[in-house]
């Protein structure tokens, strides 16, 4: 590792040391997600199987809990729920990612293992450089960077970002986010036949293509999945304005379903449709494992007015990223459900064949805790309102005259409610994942998913239920992972 690299690194495990305590009496804390050891983090970064364990880098600002000169850091783990913190990634050291060693993916090539990232660089004058970068390890944790493989092309500003690579009939394909000579967002396609060289085959959506006409000034972080027979785009766009009950957060996350014609970068594509109905969900990112299953990660946060008010500052760290879902589509909806190994964090099952409410506020013995799973099967909710109060700090509201489901929490810095809504066919089941400081709510096996973190008085565990309807509950605590 070079010098400069070196100290970077050791200053931030300084700063981990410094602060350990801190970070880790935090009562939000979570217990089974993947969070930074101190400092921000946003996007997951490089997700592969690699050798037989699975890693998942982010992106990460050791020295601060603000955006800054990003590193990588990076979790490995052999079965996707106990996770060992591995060394230091990437640092951003070298003149061509010297503001930051920005987002990107993973493959394996060769036996060898290769990040794809973006040098992220801001002149003094103000202007950007963007740099598509490699590094290569032969063991999955020690890196050397190969330096720029890809200088910004023509026709696009410096917002060009976030290179995903993969593998197709004997070529290798990359997207990249990008922002056109006329600011509008869209995904570029590239393709090479030795990771190091790389053709640009062209625009395949965003600019006008598709009926787009106006749909954001940047999109960062494309995938490209294939579920299904079908092409799914993955993008997050910035800019665009709000929509009834679509495009409230202030950046989206979602996904285009149709065809790539990989030669003529020709893409035909449906209409947009958000991932995640929540309030803290962006730049996911998925990878396909030896099941063949495509496995999303998100992060569990966003820039937005919130995030500056998150109680965790005050504890020098702050974000997560979401559980692991499994994508399957149908029809040209994705589905997402929790992967099968979350359940190997569950203990203490309570059940209840036949709940049963009949208006008041009710609680179930033994139903409540801090970090929880919650499924709720064979739901009938036919008259009025159904309401989960999650321990007197956020709330999930369906209303069956309506068909809309609804999460509602506090803003973190007014301290006033905010809600998110989306319609659903009708409500058969819930399966809710509570942690000391965030919920994740699937709908109807994966319909619709609600990610959001919320910040409850720690000592504040109940669960409570309020309307008329019945349903089978089970409830599991969800242990520690270590
Ligand atoms: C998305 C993003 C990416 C960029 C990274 C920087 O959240 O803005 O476009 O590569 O974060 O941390």
């Amino acid at each position: 590792m070079a010098e400069k690299e070196a100290l970077l690194v050791q200053k931030a495990y300084e700063e981990i040391e410094k602060n350990k305590v801190l970070v880790e009496n935090d009562p939000y804390r979570l217990n089974y997600h993947l969070m930074p050891p101190v400092g921000l983090l946003n996007d997951p970064n490089g997700l592969v199987q690699y050798k037989g364990s699975y890693h998942v880098f982010y992106q990460w600002n050791p020295f601060e809990t603000a955006h800054g000169a990003k590193f990588w850091g990076h979790y490995s783990s052999r079965d996707m729920v106990h996770w060992r913190e591995e060394p230091i990634a990437l640092a951003p050291s070298e003149w061509y990612e010297r503001n930051g060693c920005y987002s990107g993916s993973a493959v394996e090539w060769e036996g060898k293992l290769y990040l794809f990232y973006t040098g992220n660089v801001k002149l003094d004058d103000g202007t950007r450089e963007t740099y598509q970068c490699v590094a290569v390890s032969g063991d999955g944790v020690h890196f050397e960077k190969k330096g720029p493989v890809l200088k910004l092309p023509e026709g696009y500003t410096a917002h060009f970002r976030d290179p995903k690579v993969w593998w197709k009939d004997g070529r290798w394909y990359m997207v990249i986010g990008a922002q056109t000579l006329n600011g509008k967002g869209a995904t570029v396609l590239f393709s090479s036949d030795n990771l190091l060289s790389w053709t640009e085959t062209g625009l395949i959506a965003g600019d006008g293509m598709n009926g787009l006409s106006d749909f954001g000034y940047m999109w960062e972080c494309p995938d490209l999945i294939r579920l299904s027979g079908k092409d799914v785009l993955l993008v997050s766009p910035q800019g665009l304005d709000p929509s009834g009950h679509f495009y409230n957060n202030l950046f989206q996350s979602g996904y285009f379903v149709g065809q790539l014609d990989y030669e003529t970068a020709q893409f035909m594509h449906g209409t947009f449709t958000e991932l995640d109905r929540g309030f803290d969900f962006y730049a996911p990112q998925t990878f396909v494992d030896d099941k063949g299953r495509t496995i999303l990660y998100g992060w569990m946060g966003i820039t937005d007015e919130n995030e500056p008010h998150q109680p965790t500052l005050a504890n020098r760290w702050v974000h997560a990223l979401t559980i692991p879902r499994e994508l399957n589509l149908r029809g040209e909806k994705v589905y997402q459900r929790p992967i099968d190994e979350l359940s190997m964090l569950r203990k203490n099952r309570i059940e209840y064949k036949d709940a049963e409410l009949a208006g008041p506020a009710t609680e179930f013995n033994g139903v409540k805790g801090k970090s929880v799973e919650l499924l709720l099967d064979t739901m009938r909710v036919e008259f009025g309102g159904f309401r989960i109060r999650f321990r007197g700090e956020a709330e999930l509201f369906y209303d069956s005259d309506k068909r809309e489901i609804s999460l509602i929490r506090k803003n973190f810095k007014s301290g006033e409610p905010e809600r998110r809504t989306c319609e659903i066919s009708g409500l058969s089941q819930l399966r809710i994942y509570m942690d000391n400081s965030s919920l994740e709510v699937f709908v109807n096996e994966g319909e619709e998913v609600f990610s959001a973190r919320y910040f409850p008085k720690p000592e504040n565990e109940t669960i409570i239920f309020y309307g008329m309807g019945n349903f089978s509950l089970a409830k599991w605590d969800l242990e520690k992972m270590s």
